[in-house]
């Protein structure tokens, strides 16, 4: 029997970063070849805004046949594609993911985070459950080989029991929805219980479009005794001057993470060396050793890996690993630690009468 081929539609093409006109990463391209990976799809659209960003995309991942829209929404009316890739900015998420639904995309593959509030997040898990749509969103950590070489070292029992995942970035919503991602991928997909959260805004500081805190924490706990603990800031300020003129990367400076156990401790992303190391501290040595890394290697394979995944899963019944229900789970652990910084108490989930964000409920004075 043959593969099925999928027809894909992507919104949102951007330019890859550093070339001229890119506005962000421009996603879309690590998208599209993802796909193109897969061998079984054809990317029929592109829709954007700016005109030159989606004739360039066309023209690199697409053929003749490939089609340009400024509108997203006349793209899905004319090409009722199999599966849509939305990769913009977190405020359009929402109506593209729920227009995509319900022009009958079989698969929705949206870039995190999911929505700047909690109430368009759930909109949309509601729409795709509505449609039958199959719903991704791009955590695609989950792949990447420190993260599960650390998952998998801590479930054979390397470290004892777990007991605390400590996880440090530069923001709870455009970072930190990876980060709270990886709490839960490291728990077992346990849904947490309930979230204590701080934040500092006493800078103004916004990440593609949304306002977010400049420093804060949040204490997750899980009815299995585990706890997570996430800690942000913005790193730029805090690292050490530099005398030319160039900024120190951001995660080089503190974003990590820190799997404790009953016997042992596993780091991922050692000072300095981000994404790169996963060491471990334990009785079976005298002191910090290094694991081999087994996984996609870098940004772009594990994006692939993602896309594979989600494609095999379309119409099988498996839950995709990028799943909407583990992303709804992330985003309200963002979400609850905001709301409790708001109302100084502790959230128990899940989240209730919480419907927009928090913190710009704080910022506006509320
Ligand atoms: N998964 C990751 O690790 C990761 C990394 C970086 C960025 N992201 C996320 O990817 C998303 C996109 O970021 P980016 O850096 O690729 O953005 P980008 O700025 O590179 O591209 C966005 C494109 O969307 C287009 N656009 C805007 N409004 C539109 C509309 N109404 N219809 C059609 N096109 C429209 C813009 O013209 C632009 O070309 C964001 O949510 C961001 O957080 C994820």
């Amino acid at each position: 029997m043959t593969e099925p081929t999928y027809s894909v539609a992507v919104i949102g093409a951007g330019r890859p970063r550093g070339k001229e006109g890119a506005t962000g990463f421009g996603m879309s391209h690590a998208h599209a070849k993802g796909y193109a990976a897969t061998g079984h799809c054809k990317l029929v659209a592109v829709a954007d805004l700016v005109e030159p960003n989606a004739r360039a995309f066309a023209d690199e991942h697409g053929d003749d046949d490939t089609q340009v829209f400024a509108d997203f929404r006349e793209m899905l009316r004319k090409t009722r594609p199999d599966i849509v890739s939305i990769c913009t900015w977190p405020g359009l998420h929402a109506d593209m993911v729920v227009a995509s639904a319900e022009a009958g995309a079989r698969a929705i593959h949206c870039e995190k985070p999911m929505a700047p509030t909690w109430g368009e997040a759930r909109r949309m898990a509601e729409a795709a459950a509505n449609a039958g749509a199959q719903l991704t969103f791009n955590h695609q950590r989950r792949f990447e080989a420190p993260y599960r070489t650390a998952r998998r070292l801590a479930r054979e029992g390397a470290i004892g029991d777990l007991v605390q995942v400590q996880l440090s970035c530069g923001d709870m919503f455009d970072w930190g929805t990876h980060w709270f991602d990886m709490l839960l991928y490291y728990v077992g997909e346990e849904p947490a219980t309930w979230v204590i959260g701080q934040v500092d805004r006493s800078t103004t500081r916004s990440v593609f479009g949304v306002e977010m805190e400049t420093q804060g924490l949040a204490h997750v706990g899980f009815a299995s005794g585990v706890r997570g603990l996430v800690t942000t800031g913005d790193y730029l300020h805090d690292g050490p001057a530099r005398t030319d003129g160039t900024q120190p990367r951001r995660e080089a400076l503190g974003a990590m993470q820190r799997l404790i156990g009953t016997t042992g401790v596993i780091e991922v992303g050692v000072r300095g060396t981000y994404n790169e190391r996963v060491r471990i501290l334990n009785g079976d040595s005298a002191g910090w050793h290094e694991a081999e890394t087994i996984g996609a290697g870098h940004f772009e394979e594990a994006i692939a890996a993602g896309i594979a995944d989600l494609v095999a899963c379309i119409g099988s019944g498996h839950e995709p690993e990028l799943s909407v229900n583990k992303a709804i789970r992330s985003t309200e652990l963002i979400f609850a630690t905001y709301e409790s910084s708001r109302r100084r108490a502790r959230i128990d989930l899940p989240l209730a009468s919480v419907d927009g964000n928090p913190l710009h409920d704080m910022i506006a004075g509320h």
